[in-house]
């Protein structure tokens, strides 16, 4: 049965397992802030900048991870951040690191699933998502649940990977290999157009292709420099898997077919906000 799941992240949720503890370090080093995508704190430094974060906002991030992105976020700006994920490894890492950190007050995870949200109409002034949105088969769909539980006004970024897949049997499936499962990747065309079908207004969109290629490349060498203690934690079958993913993503990348962009979105102010508008 075809699921919204996608990856099973626990096995990458598992911060402190060796394996991932060296992964980590050679892509991270000191900028291992509990991320688990193709992020530095830079990049949320320029997601606080451009969306504006401050102690009143009320923020919504889909696809929260191990919550580091997240407590990163409030620790910047005091603000009340919601985090959904549908991993429960992520969400009990997420809410230990929040204990951790005491932001338990500002900072909360749920479990669950970001197709069907669980949080009333018109909550949060801004949601954010941070390279998560080739799980999602319906984008449609999923944004179509953000704008609802948005405020009128209320801002979406959302920063993804895009791809302009080539008609290629062998590199699509390279490309689903690193996960074992179908990614449902999107143009840059195609996540403004889905965005607007949603009901939202395309404020900007920023690629970062530069950036995303040094963390391409930091991923898929990780692999390939602790080739042995992932085989031993995640199997040979998987590790060789994602070493075909990253190459296969860091050879469309230089091709100029893949890159990472940030799309800013308003909700209308006017947005007739209501669930059962949306089959
Ligand atoms: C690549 S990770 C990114 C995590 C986080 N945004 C970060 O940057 O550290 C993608 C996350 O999406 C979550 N996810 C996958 N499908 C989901 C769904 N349907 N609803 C909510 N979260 C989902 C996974 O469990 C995983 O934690």
């Amino acid at each position: 049965m075809e699921t919204n799941k996608g990856l099973d992240y626990s096995t990458l949720h598992k911060l402190d397992s060796p394996a991932n503890q060296l992964i980590r370090k050679s892509i991270w080093g000191d900028q291992d802030i509990g991320q688990q995508s193709f992020i530095t704190p830079w990049y949320l430094d320029e997601l606080i900048r451009k969306t504006g974060i401050k102690r009143d906002t009320y923020v919504l991030d889909i696809g929260s991870g191990v919550g580091g992105p997240a407590i990163y976020i409030a620790e910047k700006t005091g603000c009340r951040i919601m985090g959904i994920d549908i991993s429960d490894v992520g969400v009990e890492r997420a809410r230990k690191f929040a204990k951790e950190s005491s932001l338990s007050d500002r900072v909360t995870f749920h479990l669950g699933d970001a197709m069907e949200m669980p949080f009333p109409d018109s909550t949060f002034d801004l949601a954010i998502s941070i390279n998560v949105m080739n799980v999602f088969k319906d984008k449609i769909g999923l944004f179509q649940q953000v704008i609802s539980v948005l405020k009128p006004n209320g801002i979406f970024a959302l920063l993804s990977g895009t791809i302009d897949m080539p008609d290629d049997p062998e590199i699509i499936e390279n490309m689903a290999r690193g996960y074992l499962i179908p990614q449902y990747y999107d143009t840059v065309d195609g996540y403004k157009s889905k965005l607007k079908e949603a009901g939202f207004r395309i404020l900007e969109v920023t690629e970062y292709v530069e950036d995303f290629r040094i963390q391409n490349k930091l991923w898929g060498d990780a692999y390939k420099k602790h080739y042995d203690a992932i085989v031993k934690e995640q199997g040979k079958e998987n590790t060789d898997y994602h070493i075909i993913y990253f190459d296969t993503y860091l050879r469309l990348i230089d091709e100029g077919r893949a890159g990472n962009h940030l799309f800013i979105s308003r909700k209308p102010g006017n947005f007739k906000n209501s669930k059962e508008t949306h089959p």
